[in-house]
């Protein structure tokens, strides 16, 4: 009889697989042993099979071998699939032969360690069901985003990491020896996309940012991954309303392709369709009355902290704009708004729930004297910003972008507690290893 080829684990549990002979091999998540017959679950990237072996099918020597595989070791078993009411799913594979492929030492994680330990063994830890879970919403995620962006014709391009000049102004940057001169890690990539408007209107970056922010918060990593998007001919109005549409079909694209691992990592999918455009917009002014009658210590010209974010939409199940914030608060980039000349042209767009800030969104400031009179005002040099001085030199035209925290946009729609969860080795003040 020919063997038969390998198919994915999640085949033998197909409603016509019930008698056939199949072959699967994969990494095992649980293993005991009674009365001469072996119980193995085995998963692969479709799922999980129970095997069961017996000591006279497989053979004395075949059996001990297969026995004495670790958690994590890795098998490949030929066998027929049956109907078993114990069997998780109802099926099991009967097994003919298991070959064992590495029987792994004794795996290391438990239930009950310690975060810190979790953390140093990250590389093994990821193979837990919530990480599988969750970087597969990821994958979602970023499909979706992309699927989203070119559908808008909105073109992806490829900024440097290596820069000449903090995008955000210099606190929080991670300044790097460049052969001698000072350079610094990407905090965004929006002063390259701005230069890529003239000739593409339409722009996009899927890159990592850096951020060398001290704070050890549950919403800050010091690398995560930045979706930036910059075009041109648009006023704040059209940029929320852009975002909107964005953040709505996402979550939309996710509850529909992963409603089981959102289930399992605690969010209802239908928590993620009830968003729909447009979302309630706030002004900074608006919202500092709200958060003062609340009680909170603040008044006009206070940024709005983590506290203070999750306070405006701690009860909300959709996502929230605040806009027009006091320029002293915001980058340097940012357009004057024109009927007042203390606020920005700008949008934080607020998670539901309390998960704070997902996006920052602006126009940009057109006018060269009054970018030179920020750049001076925030003590950065404008040496270091002549290249995107040119920018209002040449084809100057009014434009909008903003940027967009995949992890942060992902902690929410997983609930998870702490930022780190939504990446699989997370770069902290702390940690930037395994
Ligand atoms: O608000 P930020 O700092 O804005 C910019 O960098 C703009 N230049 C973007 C643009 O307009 N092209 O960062 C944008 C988003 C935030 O809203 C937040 O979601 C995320 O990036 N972010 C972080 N995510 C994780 N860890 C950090 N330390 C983050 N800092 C910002
Ligand atoms: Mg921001």
């Amino acid at each position: 009889m020919s063997e038969p080829p390998v198919g994915p684990v999640g085949r033998a549990f197909a409603v016509d697989a019930v008698g056939r002979a199949v072959r699967v091999r994969g990494w095992v998540q649980r293993s005991r042993s009674s009365g001469g017959i072996l119980f193995l679950h085995v998963r692969d990237r479709t799922g999980t099979v129970q095997v069961t072996g017996k000591r006279d099918v497989l053979g004395a020597a075949a059996f001990d071998a297969a026995e004495h595989v670790q958690v994590e070791g890795v098998v490949e078993v030929e066998g027929t699939v049956a109907d078993d009411p114990r069997a998780p799913g109802g099926r099991e594979l009967r097994a003919r032969a298991v070959k064992v492929i590495d029987a792994g030492l004794p795996f290391p994680i438990f239930q009950e360690q310690t975060e810190e330990f979790r953390l140093d063994k990250r590389h093994l830890v990821i193979r837990s069901d919530d990480h599988v879970a969750t970087f597969r919403v990821k994958a979602e995620l970023l499909r979706a985003l992309r699927q989203f962006l070119d559908d808008e014709e909105v073109l992806e391009v490829t900024p440097p990491i290596l820069t000449g000049n903090p995008a955000e102004g210099g606190a929080e940057a991670f300044t790097i020896d460049y052969f001698g001169r000072p350079g610094y890690l990407s905090q965004s990539a929006q002063l390259y996309l701005e230069a890529m408007i003239a000739p593409h209107e339409r722009v996009y970056a899927l890159t990592p940012s850096f951020r060398a922010e001290k704070s050890r918060t549950p919403r800050h990593l010091t690398e995560y991954q930045h979706l930036e998007v910059e075009l041109a001919w648009t006023d704040l109005d059209e940029l929320m309303t852009f975002v909107e549409r964005m953040v709505a079909s996402v979550a939309h694209a996710v509850a529909e392709r992963r409603p089981s691992e959102l289930r399992q990592l605690g969010r209802k999918p239908e928590e993620l369709t009830v968003l729909a455009p447009p979302f309630p917009r706030l002004s900074y002014a608006a919202a500092i009355e709200r958060l003062a009658q609340q009680g909170f210590p603040v008044a006009w010209g206070s940024d709005l902290g983590t506290a203070e974010e999750r306070a405006l939409t701690l009860e909300s199940a959709v996502p929230l704009f605040v806009t027009r914030f006091p320029r002293e608060l915001k980058a340097f980039y940012m357009r004057r708004s024109p009927d007042d000349p203390r606020t920005v042209e700008a949008a934080d767009l607020l998670a539901p729930e309390g998960y704070g800030e997902m996006v920052g969104a602006s126009c940009r400031e057109t006018n060269l004297e009054f970018l030179e009179e920020r750049v001076r005002q925030i003590g950065a040099n404008p040496e270091e910003y002549e290249w995107y001085f040119d920018l209002r030199r040449h084809g100057n035209v009014p434009h909008a972008g903003f940027g967009l925290g995949v992890e942060r946009i992902l902690r929410w729609m997983l609930r998870r507690e702490h930022i780190r969860e939504t990446t699989p080795f997370p770069r902290t003040p702390s940690r930037h290893t395994p």
